[in-house]
């Protein structure tokens, strides 16, 4: 493993041209070319048309482990919302698994992969909470379906099957049909700090590509690991 004391990588910077390359599917060496670039942008966009889930799309799912109290791990998918002053966000029920756990323990991992090119980026850090307001603004963000849902059932709660599910959302539409859907005390996000984070970037010659960004004394230093 090499060192590098240079600060002058920027790992939120890195962050950010990988994600506008996942999200565009421009810019990266593997998009250089112009047939490439228009053929993949094409077959993403035709994709993205029958599957709008499909990951390949959705640059912005990232899987957030957390420690549960028995000290194992736990981990799920979140969609990320965008750097909040340094730290990278998402959205849930407080009184969730997840929510509960960082009550207790802050600590979290967010690991990002994208297809085109083959990239993850891995998120180390503590999580600190989002304002009301913010999570206000979230709120109004998603759609009727989306806001009935959560606010039909506290997530993670064990139900009695799906008509239970049908049951309270349909009760939450009838209670607030032709009026906006006020967003749940529980309702929140959280943005997760790092002090580390890390790259890999897959190659076709299997020599993959790997930095870690070490937070120190406020400076990012940076070291190569072996793939
Ligand atoms: C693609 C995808 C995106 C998701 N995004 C979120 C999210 O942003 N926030 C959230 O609370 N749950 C999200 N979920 C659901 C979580 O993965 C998980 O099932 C839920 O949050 C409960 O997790 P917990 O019991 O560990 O708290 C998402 C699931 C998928 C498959």
């Amino acid at each position: 493993m090499s060192k590098n004391n240079s600060t002058d990588d920027d790992p939120i910077k890195i962050f950010l041209d990988w994600y506008l390359e996942a999200q565009t599917g421009m810019g990266s060496r593997f998009t250089k070319n112009r047939v490439i670039s228009t053929g993949t942008h094409l077959l993403r966009r035709m994709l993205s048309a029958v599957s709008p889930w499909a990951n390949l799309f959705r640059p912005d799912i990232a899987t957030l482990a957390t420690i549960s109290p028995e000290s194992r791990p736990s981990a799920r998918s979140v969609l990320f919302k965008g750097l909040v002053e340094g730290g990278f966000s998402f959205y849930t029920d407080y009184e969730s698994d997840k929510g509960k756990e960082l009550e207790i323990n802050p600590s979290a991992v967010m690991v990002f992969y994208w297809h085109f090119p083959p990239r993850q980026v891995r998120i180390d850090g503590k999580v600190c909470k989002l304002s009301r307001k913010a999570a206000e603004n979230d709120w109004k963000s998603r759609t009727r379906e989306n806001q009935t849902a959560s606010l039909a059932l506290r997530q993670s709660s064990i139900i009695r099957g799906r008509d239970e599910l049908v049951e309270k959302a349909n009760y939450a539409k009838l209670l607030y049909r032709g009026k906006p859907i006020p967003c749940p005390d529980s309702w929140g996000g959280y943005r997760l700090v790092p002090y580390k984070i890390e790259f890999w970037e897959g190659r076709f010659d299997w020599l993959h590509h790997r930095e870690k960004y070490l937070l120190n004394n406020g400076c990012w230093e940076k070291v190569y690991l072996a793939p």
